[in-house]
């Protein structure tokens, strides 16, 4: 194929894909490549513009380490995260919504006994956190592993910092056999997502804030039920209207309790003020394992 031109090299691309095998992969690239040329064309995308979308893509892939996911940044304050979750996770009335991953998850998280300290040294105002884990039809889900992380009072994640020395404002724990689970960490602060990268330039070109608002993940799991990665946010933050990554449900947003110093859930003694947030969650039956498992 020669000459091609403005009104022809869609077609000659997509006339290449002729042989392949994989058909799903066929779906995604053909679509993959109108899209993109539709969004050139559309545009009319100059020359110093493309080489600049290629130097932005370069340097986002140059700010990835094993401490720092920038392509997941893109993707989630694209809302592209939010509209993969959102398609990937209908589930019935009643059920707990699915939200964003986000980078920060790991997968070896310590096993805390209910009622534990996941925040383990983190700096923070204590918080005390419980709840139940239902089925869509009111029964509980016994045993259901509930895998919870979060930022410390300055925003950072455990795992941003290089030299750490362990696992903090992270844990694993399992239900009892009536579904209640409860644990001890400290109250979430609203952080912006790292923006000292490619991604928080360009949210500075787009005139947008790296802004989250406070919240508190979780992954929660059990045999015969869809796996739910969701967040519980802090009601009454300034952000829950303009989160940078397009994550906020209503139905995600619980009240944080604040209490005076004094006798504490677990049945201790706090000096100083502490939260609270209980917060049920309904598991939708059906696929047990999410993409990231
Ligand atoms: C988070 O909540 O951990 C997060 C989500 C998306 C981008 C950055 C951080
Ligand atoms: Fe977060």
């Amino acid at each position: 194929m020669r000459n091609l031109d403005e009104e022809t090299i869609t077609q000659a691309v997509l006339a290449r894909n002729v042989d392949m095998k994989d058909r799903r992969l066929k779906e995604v690239m053909t679509s993959l490549i109108q899209h993109v040329h539709a969004f050139a064309r559309e545009v009319r995308l100059t020359e110093e513009e493309w080489a600049a979308g290629i130097q932005f893509l370069t340097d986002v892939g140059h700010t990835c380490n094993p401490c720092r996911q920038e392509f997941i940044l893109l993707s989630d304050t694209l809302g592209l995260s939010t509209l993969v979750t959102a398609q990937n996770h209908r589930k019935p009335q009643g059920c707990t919504e699915a939200t964003v991953f986000g980078p920060f998850y790991v997968d070896d998280a310590p096993e805390y006994e209910l009622g534990a300290d996941v925040g383990n040294g983190m700096t923070g105002e204590p918080c005390y956190v419980s709840g139940q884990v239902r089925s869509i039809t009111g029964e509980a889900v016994p045993g259901a592993r509930l895998e919870v992380w979060q930022a410390d009072a300055e925003g950072f994640y455990d795992v941003q910092d290089p030299e750490r020395t362990c696992a903090q404002g992270r844990g694993t724990l399992h239900a009892d056999d009536s579904g209640h689970f409860r644990f001890k960490s400290i109250v979430a602060e609203c952080y912006p997502i790292p923006h000292d990268g490619p991604v928080g330039r360009m949210l500075e070109a787009m005139g947008r804030h790296p802004w989250r608002p406070a919240h508190l993940h979780f992954m929660i799991s059990a045999p015969g039920y869809e796996t739910l990665v969701t967040h519980v946010f802090r009601d009454g933050d300034k952000y829950l209207d303009t989160d940078a990554v397009f994550g906020v449900r209503s139905s995600l947003v619980a009240d944080w309790v604040r209490h005076e110093a004094g006798k504490t859930p677990d049945g201790g003694e706090s000096d100083i003020p502490y939260y609270t947030l209980n917060y049920d969650f309904v598991l939708n039956p059906g696929r047990p394992i999410h993409a990231n498992r």
